[in-house]
C-alpha cells in the first residue's frame, strides 16, 4: 500500500497506544508483518523544544522503518516545528491526534476537541504538511466529538489541506467502547475520498478484519487491543490473504513472550519498563487457563529473572494440563472494555492452583 511517497508491505498496521506502542512492542509487531507502526501521542510542544523527556517517549533505532510518529498539539506554528525536527529524524510519517478522549487532554483543546473546530485543524494539517518535507501526514479521527457525527466535514478538510491519510476510529468521542464502531460511516469517508482510508475500531480477530474491509472497502486496517499479547494477528492477516491460516503454537509464544521481556529489560533507565513487560506477559496469556495465577504471581514479582521464570514456568504448565479449564469469558470481556491488568484485585476470590 502506498501513503503519499511511503510504500508499506501490509495493509494491516498497529496503532498508536499511550504507554504500549514503544519500542519493543512496535518490533515485535513488525517482526510479525504489521506494515506500519506508530509511537504513542507525544506533546509537539515538547518535541519542538527538544524536551528530553518527550523525546525519550518516541525513542526508536536508526534501522526502524517504516515508524510513525503521532502527535498532539493545537498552534499550527509549533505542530510545524515538531514536524521539522522529526522529518530531521527519518520518520516515515507524522500523526495528528484528533481522536484522544481523555478530560485532560480536551480541556487543553488537543485530541477530539480538534473535531469540533474545522478551521483551525485545516489549518494544522497545512503546516505539518508545508513542514514535512514530504514526509505524509496522517490524521487520526473519531465520528464526532459528541453524538452529533461530522466525521465527512472533518474528512474533506483534512484532504483539502494536504493529508496522505485518514485513520477513522469509528466511535464518538461519547462513545464508549462497548458501542460497536459505526463501520458504515468509514464506507462512506471512503466513497468520498482520495487519500488512504485507514479503518480502526474492534478488530479483535482476521475475522473482524474481513468484515472491516466487506463493509467500508477501506485501504487499510488500524488495530490497537487486537494487537495487545497478541502479534500474531498481524501475521494472520497477511497469510489470510495468501488463503493460509496461521495459529502460534505455545513454544512460539513463549519464546515471543521473553523477547518482548528482554527488549524491556535491555531499554535501560527505564523504569516503566518492569511493569510494562508485567502487563504484556498478561496480555500474551490471557485467552489461557490459569491466567489469575499468572497475575498473582507477577504481581509479586519483583525482578526481570524473576518473571522470566514465572512465564516460562506457567508455559510449561499449560503444556502439561496443569491448569483446569475456566471460563475465560469474563477475562475477554474485561479485557476489551478495560485493556485487563487490575483485574487480579476486582476478581479476588480467583484461585491459584500452584
Ligand atoms: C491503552 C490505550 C492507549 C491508547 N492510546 C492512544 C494514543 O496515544 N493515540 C491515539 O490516537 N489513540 C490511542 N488509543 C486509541 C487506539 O489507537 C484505537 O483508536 C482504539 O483503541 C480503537 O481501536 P481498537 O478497537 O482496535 O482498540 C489508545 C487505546 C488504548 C486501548
Amino acid at each position: 500500500m502506498q501513503i503519499g511517497n511511503l510504500k508499506i508491505n501490509s495493509k494491516v498496521i498497529l496503532a498508536p497506544m499511550a504507554e504500549i506502542t514503544d519500542f519493543a512492542f512496535r518490533k515485535i509487531a513488525k517482526d510479525y508483518g504489521a506494515g506500519l507502526t506508530y509511537t504513542q501521542m507525544v506533546s509537539a510542544e515538547g518535541i519542538a523544544k527538544g524536551d528530553f523527556n518527550t523525546l525519550r517517549l518516541l525513542t526508536f533505532s536508526k534501522n526502524e522503518t517504516p515508524v510513525g510518529v503521532q502527535l498532539l498539539g493545537n498552534d499550527a506554528n509549533i505542530l510545524g516545528a515538531a514536524v521539522r525536527e522529526l522529518a530531521k529524524l527519518n520518520v516515515s510519517i507524522i500523526d495528528l491526534n484528533c481522536g484522544c478522549p481523555v478530560e485532560k487532554v480536551v480541556k487543553n483543546k488537543m485530541g477530539s476537541y480538534l473535531l469540533t473546530q474545522p478551521k483551525l485543524l485545516g489549518e494544522l494539517v497545512k503546516s505539518m504538511v508545508a513542514n514535512s518535507n514530504g514526509i505524509p501526514i496522517s490524521v487520526k479521527i473519531r465520528l464526532g466529538f459528541r453524538d452529533e457525527i461530522n466525521v465527512l466535514e472533518t474528512a474533506k478538510i483534512i484532504e483539502d489541506n494536504g493529508a496522505s491519510a485518514i485513520l477513522i476510529h469509528a466511535r464518538t468521542r461519547s462513545d464508549k467502547y462497548n458501542v460497536d464502531p459505526a463501520l458504515e460511516w468509514i464506507a462512506k469517508v471512503k466513497e468520498i475520498s482520495g487519500i488512504k482510508i485507514i479503518g480502526n475500531g474492534s478488530i479483535f480477530n482476521v475475522n473482524d478484519a474481513v468484515d472491516m474491509i466487506e463493509k467500508t472497502n477501506c485501504d487499510g486496517l488500524l488495530i490497537a487491543r487486537g494487537a495487545l499479547g497478541n502479534p500474531f494477528i498481524f501475521k494472520q492477516f497477511n497469510l489470510m490473504e495468501k488463503g493460509i491460516s496461521y495459529q502460534p503454537e505455545e513454544s512460539e509464544i513463549l519464546k515471543v513472550v521473553l523477547q518482548h521481556i528482554e527488549l524491556l529489560e535491555q531499554e535501560q533507565g527505564f523504569t516503566k519498563n518492569f511493569d510494562r513487560a508485567k502487563k504484556n506477559i498478561i496480555w500474551y496469556y490471557k485467552n489461557y487457563n490459569g491466567i489469575w495465577c499468572l497475575i498473582e504471581q507477577l504481581f509479586s514479582a519483583s525482578t526481570f529473572t524473576e518473571i522470566k521464570k514465572i512465564v516460562i514456568n506457567h508455559a510449561e504448565k499449560l503444556k502439561s494440563g496443569f491448569y483446569p479449564e475456566e471460563n475465560l469469558e469474563i477475562v475477554n470481556k474485561n479485557f476489551k472494555n478495560k485493556v485487563l491488568f487490575w483485574l487480579a484485585k476486582e476478581e479476588k476470590g480467583k484461585v491459584c492452583y500452584n
